[in-house]
């Protein structure tokens, strides 16, 4: 069954230019697309409705201080099993887990500063995806 997901390429990605190489790898899968696709720098009304399910955990604040710390890519990916995919393809939340091949696994050391958000269900996505792009 077709699919939407969230993706965010967080402040990192832009700071060390890795933009290009991650969307690149998105758009590898054959049958995956961009539905949407924008840079802008999160404010906090936006940062609490997207991490909501995080408040009150040690790692908060200072995950609401990185993701605002520069702009992100935002985008809509459609295809089949795409959230499951995109999910695989950032490989696990700790970089230092994560699998050669991934994108966490192959550029980044530290958990807070792991590159890609993924939606990681159809609720989640569908409920990131109003959020990000109201519109579609
Ligand atoms: P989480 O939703 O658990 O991970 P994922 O992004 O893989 O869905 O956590 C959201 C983000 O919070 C995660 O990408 C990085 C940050 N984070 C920390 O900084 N420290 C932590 O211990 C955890 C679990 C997450
Ligand atoms: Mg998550």
């Amino acid at each position: 069954m077709p699919q939407r997901t969230l993706v965010l390429l967080k402040p990192d990605a832009t700071r060390r230019g890795l933009i290009g190489e991650i969307i690149s790898r998105i758009e590898r899968k054959a049958g995956w697309t961009l539905a949407a696709m924008e840079l802008r720098t999160l404010d906090t009304a936006t940062l609490e409705r997207h991490y909501g399910e995080h408040l009150g955990k040690p790692f908060y604040e200072p995950l609401m201080e990185f993701m605002a710390s520069g702009p992100v890519v935002a985008l809509i990916v459609q295809g089949e099993s795409v959230i499951e995919g995109v999910r695989a393809l950032a490989g696990k939340t700790n970089p230092l887990e994560a699998g050669p091949g991934t994108i966490r696994g192959d550029f980044a050391t530290i958990t807070r500063e792991n590159l890609i958000h993924a939606s990681d269900s159809e609720e989640s996505a569908e409920r990131e995806i109003a959020i990000f792009f109201p519109k579609s």
